[in-house]
Protein backbone atom coordinates (compact mmCIF):
# COMPACT_ATOMS: atom_id res chain seq x y z
CA UNK A 1 0.00 0.00 0.00
CA UNK A 2 2.86 2.42 0.75
CA UNK A 3 4.21 2.27 -2.81
CA UNK A 4 0.59 2.94 -4.12
CA UNK A 5 0.73 6.10 -1.86
CA UNK A 6 4.21 7.35 -2.63
CA UNK A 7 3.13 6.94 -6.41
CA UNK A 8 -0.04 8.93 -6.26
CA UNK A 9 1.57 11.49 -3.99
CA UNK A 10 0.87 14.41 -5.78
CA UNK A 11 -2.53 14.08 -5.70
CA UNK A 12 -3.47 12.65 -2.58
CA UNK A 13 -6.98 12.56 -3.40
CA UNK A 14 -6.91 10.92 -6.71
CA UNK A 15 -7.32 7.21 -5.15
CA UNK A 16 -9.94 8.25 -2.90
CA UNK A 17 -11.96 9.70 -5.74
CA UNK A 18 -11.53 6.50 -7.63
CA UNK A 19 -12.71 4.31 -4.78
CA UNK A 20 -15.92 7.18 -4.44
CA UNK A 21 -17.00 6.30 -8.02
CA UNK A 22 -16.94 2.99 -9.62
CA UNK A 23 -13.17 1.39 -8.83
CA UNK A 24 -12.16 -0.49 -5.77
CA UNK A 25 -8.05 -1.23 -5.15
CA UNK A 26 -7.40 -3.70 -2.56
CA UNK A 27 -3.57 -3.68 -2.75
CA UNK A 28 -1.92 -6.48 -1.26
CA UNK A 29 0.58 -6.77 1.33
CA UNK A 30 2.58 -8.89 -0.92
CA UNK A 31 4.04 -5.80 -3.12
CA UNK A 32 1.02 -7.00 -5.69
CA UNK A 33 -0.03 -2.90 -6.28
CA UNK A 34 1.13 -2.73 -10.21
CA UNK A 35 -1.22 -5.74 -11.20
CA UNK A 36 -4.36 -3.93 -8.98
CA UNK A 37 -3.36 -0.24 -10.53
CA UNK A 38 -3.01 -2.13 -14.10
CA UNK A 39 -6.63 -2.85 -12.81
CA UNK A 40 -7.44 0.51 -11.90
CA UNK A 41 -6.66 1.81 -15.28
CA UNK A 42 -8.67 -0.70 -16.96
CA UNK A 43 -11.60 0.07 -15.07
CA UNK A 44 -11.26 3.47 -15.50
CA UNK A 45 -12.15 3.03 -19.57
CA UNK A 46 -14.48 0.36 -18.94
CA UNK A 47 -18.20 0.44 -20.37
CA UNK A 48 -19.32 -2.49 -19.96
CA UNK A 49 -22.61 -2.50 -19.28
CA UNK A 50 -23.52 0.90 -20.49
CA UNK A 51 -25.95 2.13 -23.22
CA UNK A 52 -24.42 4.42 -25.48
CA UNK A 53 -26.54 6.27 -28.18
CA UNK A 54 -24.23 7.30 -31.38
CA UNK A 55 -26.20 10.49 -33.54
CA UNK A 56 -25.36 10.02 -37.22
CA UNK A 57 -23.57 6.79 -36.36
CA UNK A 58 -24.33 4.86 -39.71
CA UNK A 59 -20.96 6.03 -41.45
CA UNK A 60 -17.67 8.09 -40.87
CA UNK A 61 -17.00 9.59 -37.82
CA UNK A 62 -19.96 8.16 -36.11
CA UNK A 63 -18.94 4.77 -36.70
CA UNK A 64 -15.37 5.25 -36.00
CA UNK A 65 -16.55 6.38 -32.15
CA UNK A 66 -18.67 3.89 -31.88
CA UNK A 67 -16.26 1.55 -32.58
CA UNK A 68 -14.16 2.64 -29.78
CA UNK A 69 -17.32 2.46 -27.58
CA UNK A 70 -18.01 -0.80 -28.28
CA UNK A 71 -14.55 -1.91 -28.00
CA UNK A 72 -14.83 -0.70 -24.88
CA UNK A 73 -17.78 -2.48 -23.95
CA UNK A 74 -20.62 -0.82 -24.34
CA UNK A 75 -23.68 -1.16 -25.95
CA UNK A 76 -24.40 1.29 -28.98
CA UNK A 77 -27.27 2.63 -30.55
CA UNK A 78 -26.40 4.07 -33.71
CA UNK A 79 -29.44 6.34 -34.92
CA UNK A 80 -29.52 8.50 -38.20
CA UNK A 81 -31.75 8.56 -41.28
CA UNK A 82 -30.24 6.15 -43.83
CA UNK A 83 -31.59 2.79 -42.61
CA UNK A 84 -30.12 0.85 -45.37
CA UNK A 85 -26.43 2.72 -44.00
CA UNK A 86 -27.68 1.65 -40.45
CA UNK A 87 -27.82 -1.51 -40.87
CA UNK A 88 -24.76 -2.33 -42.67
CA UNK A 89 -23.22 -0.33 -39.90
CA UNK A 90 -24.42 -2.46 -37.40
CA UNK A 91 -23.75 -5.77 -39.05
CA UNK A 92 -19.97 -4.48 -39.14
CA UNK A 93 -20.07 -3.61 -35.20
CA UNK A 94 -22.01 -6.93 -34.44
CA UNK A 95 -19.31 -8.57 -36.25
CA UNK A 96 -16.64 -7.96 -33.78
CA UNK A 97 -18.72 -8.94 -31.38
CA UNK A 98 -20.88 -5.71 -29.88
CA UNK A 99 -24.52 -5.18 -28.91
CA UNK A 100 -26.07 -2.69 -31.20
CA UNK A 101 -29.19 -1.74 -32.86
CA UNK A 102 -29.96 0.74 -35.76
CA UNK A 103 -32.65 3.47 -34.71
CA UNK A 104 -34.30 5.93 -37.43
CA UNK A 105 -34.01 9.76 -36.29
CA UNK A 106 -34.45 12.68 -37.69
CA UNK A 107 -32.27 15.14 -35.33
CA UNK A 108 -34.00 18.79 -36.85
CA UNK A 109 -37.59 17.06 -35.69
CA UNK A 110 -37.88 17.22 -32.02
CA UNK A 111 -40.58 14.45 -31.75
CA UNK A 112 -37.82 12.11 -33.52
CA UNK A 113 -34.84 12.86 -30.79
CA UNK A 114 -37.33 11.99 -27.86
CA UNK A 115 -38.94 8.94 -29.58
CA UNK A 116 -35.64 7.73 -29.99
CA UNK A 117 -34.19 8.35 -26.92
CA UNK A 118 -37.02 6.45 -25.37
CA UNK A 119 -37.17 3.71 -27.37
CA UNK A 120 -33.38 3.35 -26.77
CA UNK A 121 -34.53 3.47 -23.00
CA UNK A 122 -37.31 0.86 -23.31
CA UNK A 123 -35.41 -1.32 -24.91
CA UNK A 124 -31.72 -1.83 -23.27
CA UNK A 125 -33.38 -0.25 -19.88
CA UNK A 126 -30.93 2.80 -19.36
CA UNK A 127 -28.85 5.42 -21.39
CA UNK A 128 -25.54 6.49 -20.18
CA UNK A 129 -24.08 8.20 -23.26
CA UNK A 130 -25.02 10.37 -25.56
CA UNK A 131 -22.55 11.64 -28.75
CA UNK A 132 -24.15 14.37 -30.81
CA UNK A 133 -22.52 13.73 -34.00
CA UNK A 134 -25.13 14.04 -36.32
CA UNK A 135 -24.14 16.77 -38.94
CA UNK A 136 -24.43 18.65 -42.46
CA UNK A 137 -23.13 21.60 -44.46
CA UNK A 138 -24.14 23.61 -47.34
CA UNK A 139 -20.92 25.37 -48.85
CA UNK A 140 -21.83 28.36 -50.65
CA UNK A 141 -20.72 32.44 -50.12
CA UNK A 142 -22.69 33.67 -47.11
CA UNK A 143 -25.11 35.96 -49.16
CA UNK A 144 -26.85 33.58 -51.23
CA UNK A 145 -28.06 31.59 -47.97
CA UNK A 146 -31.54 31.19 -48.04
CA UNK A 147 -33.66 31.18 -44.47
CA UNK A 148 -34.42 27.07 -45.27
CA UNK A 149 -30.51 26.61 -45.82
CA UNK A 150 -30.04 28.32 -43.23
CA UNK A 151 -32.28 26.61 -40.96
CA UNK A 152 -31.50 23.08 -42.15
CA UNK A 153 -27.70 23.72 -41.36
CA UNK A 154 -28.29 25.05 -37.75
CA UNK A 155 -31.53 22.97 -36.68
CA UNK A 156 -29.33 19.41 -37.71
CA UNK A 157 -25.82 20.91 -36.16
CA UNK A 158 -26.90 22.67 -32.84
CA UNK A 159 -30.46 22.23 -32.79
CA UNK A 160 -30.57 18.87 -32.56
CA UNK A 161 -27.62 18.48 -30.34
CA UNK A 162 -29.86 20.32 -27.72
CA UNK A 163 -33.26 18.34 -28.44
CA UNK A 164 -31.15 14.76 -28.17
CA UNK A 165 -29.89 16.39 -24.82
CA UNK A 166 -32.84 17.69 -23.11
CA UNK A 167 -34.44 14.10 -24.40
CA UNK A 168 -31.23 12.35 -22.50
CA UNK A 169 -31.45 14.17 -19.16
CA UNK A 170 -34.39 12.98 -17.53
CA UNK A 171 -32.95 9.10 -17.93
CA UNK A 172 -29.19 10.20 -17.06
CA UNK A 173 -29.85 12.33 -13.90
CA UNK A 174 -32.40 9.13 -12.65
CA UNK A 175 -29.64 6.70 -13.33
CA UNK A 176 -27.21 9.14 -11.56
CA UNK A 177 -24.70 10.72 -13.94
CA UNK A 178 -24.33 10.27 -17.80
CA UNK A 179 -22.08 11.59 -20.70
CA UNK A 180 -22.47 13.88 -23.46
CA UNK A 181 -20.24 14.60 -26.22
CA UNK A 182 -20.77 17.08 -28.66
CA UNK A 183 -19.01 17.02 -32.42
CA UNK A 184 -17.69 20.39 -33.18
CA UNK A 185 -15.49 21.22 -35.68
CA UNK A 186 -12.21 22.94 -36.30
CA UNK A 187 -14.48 25.50 -37.57
CA UNK A 188 -15.84 25.55 -33.84
CA UNK A 189 -12.77 27.43 -33.43
CA UNK A 190 -12.15 29.18 -37.19
CA UNK A 191 -14.23 30.86 -40.20
CA UNK A 192 -14.55 30.01 -43.12
CA UNK A 193 -16.04 31.85 -46.34
CA UNK A 194 -17.70 28.98 -47.66
CA UNK A 195 -19.80 27.27 -44.69
CA UNK A 196 -20.63 30.71 -43.22
CA UNK A 197 -23.91 28.33 -41.32
CA UNK A 198 -21.70 25.44 -40.37
CA UNK A 199 -18.98 27.33 -38.73
CA UNK A 200 -21.95 29.52 -37.11
CA UNK A 201 -23.29 26.28 -36.22
CA UNK A 202 -20.33 24.43 -34.45
CA UNK A 203 -18.99 27.87 -33.07
CA UNK A 204 -22.47 28.15 -31.11
CA UNK A 205 -22.00 24.47 -30.32
CA UNK A 206 -19.52 24.38 -28.15
CA UNK A 207 -21.23 27.60 -26.09
CA UNK A 208 -24.08 25.02 -25.48
CA UNK A 209 -21.37 22.43 -24.16
CA UNK A 210 -20.17 25.32 -21.93
CA UNK A 211 -23.78 25.98 -20.88
CA UNK A 212 -25.13 22.14 -20.29
CA UNK A 213 -21.66 21.24 -18.68
CA UNK A 214 -22.85 23.82 -15.88
CA UNK A 215 -26.56 23.33 -15.26
CA UNK A 216 -25.81 19.67 -14.97
CA UNK A 217 -22.79 19.62 -13.21
CA UNK A 218 -25.35 19.21 -10.14
CA UNK A 219 -26.86 15.65 -11.52
CA UNK A 220 -23.34 14.27 -12.62
CA UNK A 221 -23.75 14.39 -16.19
CA UNK A 222 -20.34 15.47 -18.41
CA UNK A 223 -20.85 17.24 -21.58
CA UNK A 224 -17.65 17.98 -23.35
CA UNK A 225 -17.14 18.95 -27.19
CA UNK A 226 -14.65 17.06 -29.68
CA UNK A 227 -13.26 19.28 -32.41
CA UNK A 228 -12.09 16.89 -35.31
CA UNK A 229 -9.53 18.44 -37.41
CA UNK A 230 -9.95 16.96 -41.29
CA UNK A 231 -11.31 13.96 -41.43
CA UNK A 232 -11.66 11.26 -44.71
CA UNK A 233 -15.32 10.90 -44.58
CA UNK A 234 -18.45 11.53 -47.16
CA UNK A 235 -18.62 14.91 -46.09
CA UNK A 236 -15.12 16.15 -46.65
CA UNK A 237 -15.26 14.04 -49.69
CA UNK A 238 -18.00 16.01 -50.62
CA UNK A 239 -15.87 19.38 -49.77
CA UNK A 240 -12.96 17.65 -51.58
CA UNK A 241 -14.94 18.33 -55.24
CA UNK A 242 -15.91 21.29 -53.81
CA UNK A 243 -12.52 23.19 -53.75
CA UNK A 244 -10.20 21.33 -55.50
CA UNK A 245 -7.18 22.35 -53.56
CA UNK A 246 -8.42 21.23 -50.58
CA UNK A 247 -6.73 18.17 -50.01
CA UNK A 248 -3.60 19.29 -50.61
CA UNK A 249 -3.87 22.53 -48.21
CA UNK A 250 -5.23 20.00 -45.58
CA UNK A 251 -2.19 18.32 -45.87
CA UNK A 252 0.44 20.88 -45.83
CA UNK A 253 -1.39 22.23 -42.91
CA UNK A 254 -1.81 19.26 -40.44
CA UNK A 255 1.64 18.89 -38.47
CA UNK A 256 0.92 15.17 -38.61
CA UNK A 257 1.04 15.05 -42.49
CA UNK A 258 -1.99 13.41 -42.83
CA UNK A 259 -5.63 13.31 -43.08
CA UNK A 260 -7.60 11.82 -40.37
CA UNK A 261 -9.68 8.44 -40.59
CA UNK A 262 -13.19 8.09 -38.40
CA UNK A 263 -10.98 5.47 -35.90
CA UNK A 264 -8.80 8.74 -35.14
CA UNK A 265 -12.02 9.27 -32.97
CA UNK A 266 -12.40 6.32 -31.20
CA UNK A 267 -10.04 7.21 -28.22
CA UNK A 268 -11.24 9.85 -27.52
CA UNK A 269 -14.95 9.21 -27.44
CA UNK A 270 -13.96 6.46 -24.99
CA UNK A 271 -12.13 8.47 -22.87
CA UNK A 272 -14.93 11.25 -22.28
CA UNK A 273 -17.42 8.69 -21.78
CA UNK A 274 -15.56 6.28 -19.26
CA UNK A 275 -15.16 6.96 -15.33
CA UNK A 276 -11.50 8.48 -16.63
CA UNK A 277 -13.26 12.00 -17.64
CA UNK A 278 -15.42 12.04 -14.58
CA UNK A 279 -13.82 15.55 -13.80
CA UNK A 280 -13.74 16.98 -17.36
CA UNK A 281 -16.56 19.14 -17.88
CA UNK A 282 -17.36 21.60 -20.37
CA UNK A 283 -14.14 21.25 -22.37
CA UNK A 284 -13.42 21.72 -26.21
CA UNK A 285 -10.95 18.89 -27.20
CA UNK A 286 -9.28 19.39 -30.43
CA UNK A 287 -8.24 16.22 -32.42
CA UNK A 288 -6.82 17.32 -35.19
CA UNK A 289 -3.36 15.88 -35.86
CA UNK A 290 -1.98 19.35 -34.81
CA UNK A 291 -4.20 21.90 -37.23
CA UNK A 292 -4.99 24.35 -34.79
CA UNK A 293 -2.45 24.64 -33.27
CA UNK A 294 -0.49 25.68 -35.97
CA UNK A 295 0.15 29.48 -36.88
CA UNK A 296 0.37 31.34 -40.72
N1 LIG B 1 -15.11 14.82 -41.64
C1 LIG B 1 -14.54 15.86 -41.08
O1 LIG B 1 -13.44 16.27 -41.45
C2 LIG B 1 -15.21 16.56 -39.92
C3 LIG B 1 -14.46 17.54 -39.27
C4 LIG B 1 -15.04 18.18 -38.19
C5 LIG B 1 -16.30 17.84 -37.76
N2 LIG B 1 -17.01 16.88 -38.42
C6 LIG B 1 -18.32 16.56 -37.90
O2 LIG B 1 -18.40 15.18 -37.63
C7 LIG B 1 -19.76 14.75 -37.72
C8 LIG B 1 -19.85 13.55 -38.63
O3 LIG B 1 -19.46 13.94 -39.93
P1 LIG B 1 -18.76 12.95 -40.96
O4 LIG B 1 -17.56 13.66 -41.46
O5 LIG B 1 -18.62 11.61 -40.38
O6 LIG B 1 -19.78 13.01 -42.16
P2 LIG B 1 -20.85 11.96 -42.71
O7 LIG B 1 -20.20 10.66 -42.98
O8 LIG B 1 -21.53 12.68 -43.82
O9 LIG B 1 -21.83 11.78 -41.48
C9 LIG B 1 -22.84 12.68 -41.18
C10 LIG B 1 -23.86 11.91 -40.39
O10 LIG B 1 -24.86 12.79 -39.92
C11 LIG B 1 -26.11 12.17 -40.13
N3 LIG B 1 -27.15 13.18 -40.29
C12 LIG B 1 -27.15 14.28 -41.05
N4 LIG B 1 -28.31 14.95 -40.94
C13 LIG B 1 -29.07 14.23 -40.05
C14 LIG B 1 -30.37 14.38 -39.52
N5 LIG B 1 -31.14 15.43 -39.86
N6 LIG B 1 -30.80 13.47 -38.65
C15 LIG B 1 -30.06 12.42 -38.29
N7 LIG B 1 -28.82 12.20 -38.79
C16 LIG B 1 -28.34 13.11 -39.65
C17 LIG B 1 -25.96 11.36 -41.38
O11 LIG B 1 -26.93 10.33 -41.36
P3 LIG B 1 -27.74 9.87 -42.67
O12 LIG B 1 -26.75 9.06 -43.45
O13 LIG B 1 -28.83 9.06 -42.14
O14 LIG B 1 -28.15 11.13 -43.36
C18 LIG B 1 -24.54 10.84 -41.23
O15 LIG B 1 -24.51 9.66 -40.50
C19 LIG B 1 -20.56 15.97 -38.22
O16 LIG B 1 -21.13 16.63 -37.12
C20 LIG B 1 -19.48 16.83 -38.84
O17 LIG B 1 -19.84 18.19 -38.85
C21 LIG B 1 -16.49 16.23 -39.49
Amino acid sequence: MQLVEQRLGDAPDALGLVRGRSVSIDCDDTGNWSRQLEKVAMTLFDLTGHVAIVTGGNGGIGLGMARGLAAAGATVVLAARNTEKGEAAVAALAASGARSAFLALDVAEEGSCRAMIEETVARFARLDILVNNAGTSIRKPPESYTAAEWHTVLDTNLTGALFCSQAAYPAMKEAGGGKIINIGSMYSIFGTSYGAAYAASKGALVQLTKSLAIAWAKDNIQVNAVLPGWIDTELTQGARRHVAELHDRVLTRTPAGRWGVPEDLAGIAVFLAAPASDFVTGAAIPVDGGYSSMGA
